[in-house]
């Protein structure tokens, strides 16, 4: 007989030695992979940590918290670009792919970071930038300066002789337009960002080639995935035909997924890929469940993992979102990926508000409780889930009033257009001050000393004001507080292997505050349960549930009442193995 089950009560039982058995015994039938049980812990380089007090958080600064990401129990850190850049995009415009910006430290650092987390077992994910270089690059200098330039062809050139090219737009532009004429020669090249941005083509095999090697470098050096930046937008028809009436509504049918994208994925994978032990994940996944299918399916021979908008573009207005939707998305894209294919789970990252600003409630009353029940709900979905440095604490949006207080580029152009389009420039502000980027890259809550701990300097961004009240020092010495309940979650979903990858069913799917799903691996159950609203919420629960053990409650109460009925208090959100169904 086991040994625990001599020694230990049913209680302990149940938490270490059958989690234990039940994990051996159930998969035989899994396709295991390191990057579906994995916990990504995405890092904004610019804004974790300041060594040297310039403002601004270096590789060092990563260094220095090393033991802290560690103990997060997160298992993968994608850091966002830290590469030679005139920083127009905060680094989303690389001028040398192969290089370090000085701000973030040396190439020596890098080495340091990436054996600091392999030391402890965590895997590194590089952000690759190669839809767009930035227009300081030495192969787009080298582009635009003659029409028969042998980089000519690595960007996409429009002469002007041929009259205005084909309307396209950009995400970034203050016009609107993704074309930018230069008159050295007389030509438009195309940038669906800002035009420090110019889109590379990705129809030039050279093109191709060159960023394989670039890829190859960094895996040489050791990392264990990567991050392809805006992929989906990198193939195009070259003819640029016009687009038919409507397209605005459909941008992404009409800029993703080009022609060419799943060839230019299979040699990719051919060429990089398949000869490391890594994994890869591209930013958007086309329109459709089909379109991410086909990005990421095993036999495909493409991506690992698909990360797809539906979930993050719930919130696009000052209106939030119905739990209706929520679950529906989340749902939808469960079954859709039930027998094939594997997603990530995120809510949050470097291109959106924070989390529980923008999914939670985020006033002191509630924003503890509710960032908990938002990283119960990340951290036991079926998909790889993704952490947003900060959002362990439950960091909060910052209140931005003015334009001259925004730094990013998305938020200042989009000023541009919208000034000189008319809009209500009121309503303009309100929604940036909710919606905006920087609420999310403000520096990270380390204390309660002056810009909290970040820098002894002055911050390139502003410090939340708020934190004196959420800071890791002091949410360290709570064991309730939002950064230890994150803690126990990753501990849970790493010792349940059903929190991975067991099948996922809704249940009480009309329940306009209770959002709810089973967990199954073979004999291993898990129920979900979490009331998403500032109200008490009672349910009944469909048939006998038989509760084996809380394994995780951001509460004291327990809910369960008799007769199958719950009673859950505010943004309550709890864990139960269970028996029975
Ligand atoms: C991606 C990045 C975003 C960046 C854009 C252009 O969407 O996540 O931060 O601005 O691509 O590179
Ligand atoms: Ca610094």
């Amino acid at each position: 007989m086991n040994k625990c089950i001599l020694l230990l009560s049913w209680v302990l039982l149940t938490l270490g030695c059958s989690d234990h058995t039940r994990q051996q015994n159930d998969t035989a039938q899994i396709d295991r992979k390191w990057w579906k049980e994995g916990i990504v812990y995405q890092i904004y380089p610019r804004s974790f940590k300041d060594t040297n007090g310039d403002g601004v958080g270096d590789l060092r600064g990563v260094i220095e918290k090393l033991d802290y990401i560690e103990s997060l129990g997160v298992t993968m850190v994608w850091m966002n670009p830290f590469f030679q850049s005139p920083m127009v995009d905060n680094g989303y415009d690389v001028s040398d792919y192969r290089g370090i910006l000085p701000e973030f430290g040396t190439m020596e650092d890098f080495n340091e970071l990436l054996a600091g987390l392999h030391e402890r077992n965590i895997k590194f994910v590089l952000d690759v930038v190669v839809n767009h270089s930035s227009n300081q690059h030495e192969w787009f200098k080298k582009s635009r300066s003659s029409r028969d330039n042998p980089y000519r062809d690595y960007y996409h050139w429009w002469p002007a002789e041929k009259g205005d090219p084909p309307y396209r737009y950009s995400l970034f532009d203050p016009t609107g337009s993704a074309w930018k004429y230069d008159s050295l020669t007389d030509a438009y090249y195309l940038h669906y960002f800002a035009a420090e941005q110019p889109d590379l083509k990705w129809e030039n095999p050279e093109v191709r080639r060159e960023v394989y090697d670039i890829m190859k470098f960094w895996a040489d050096k050791g990392v264990d995935g990567f991050r392809l930046d805006a992929f989906q937008f990198v193939s195009k028809d070259t003819t640029y035909p016009v687009f038919p009436e409507g397209w605005v509504d459909d941008f992404i049918k009409y800029y993703s997924m080009g022609p060419q994208i799943h060839d230019y994925l299979k040699e990719m994978n051919r060429e990089v890929f398949s000869k490391y032990e890594v994994f890869s994940v591209s930013e958007g996944a086309g329109s459709t469940f089909q379109d991410a299918h086909d990005l990421v399916d095993a036999d495909r021979n493409e991506l690992h993992m698909a990360y797809h908008f539906k979930t993050v573009d719930l919130v696009n207005s000052l209106d939030g979102y119905e739990l209706s939707e929520f679950k529906q998305v989340f749902s939808e894209w469960d079954s859709a990926f039930a027998e094939k294919g594997w997603i990530s789970i995120f809510l949050s990252n470097h291109d959106v508000s924070r989390l529980v600003s923008r999914f939670g409630n985020d006033s002191p009353e509630f924003r503890t409780v509710s960032t908990q029940l938002l990283n119960t709900h990340l951290l036991s979905m079926r998909g790889t889930p993704y952490t947003y440095y900060g959002d362990e604490l439950g960091m909060t949006n910052i209140d931005l009033d003015d334009i001259s207080e925004y730094n990013d580029i998305a938020a200042k152009n989009s000023y541009q257009k919208a000034l000189s389009e008319g809009q209500d420039m009121g309503l303009f502000m309100e929604r940036l001050n909710f919606l905006s980027r920087d609420n999310g890259r403000t520096p990270m809550q380390w204390d309660n000393a002056e810009n909290a701990g970040f820098t002894t300097g002055k911050p390139w961004l502003p410090v939340n004001e708020n934190y004196p009240e959420i800071n890791v020092a002091d949410q360290e010495n709570d064991p309730n507080s939002v950064l230890n309940h994150f803690r126990k979650m990753t501990r849970l979903r790493t010792n349940n292997l059903v929190l991975v990858y067991g099948d996922y069913d809704m249940i009480l799917d009309d329940d306009d505050q209770i959002y709810a799903y089973t967990r199954t691996l073979n004999e291993d159950k898990m129920l979900i349960l979490m009331n998403f609203s500032d109200q008490k919420a009672q349910a009944k629960l469909p048939e006998a549930f038989e509760v084996e053990q809380i394994m995780i409650n951001n509460y004291s109460i327990a809910p369960f009442k008799k007769d199958s009925t719950v009673v859950l208090e505010p943004y309550q959100a709890l864990i139960v193995r269970f028996d029975g169904r």
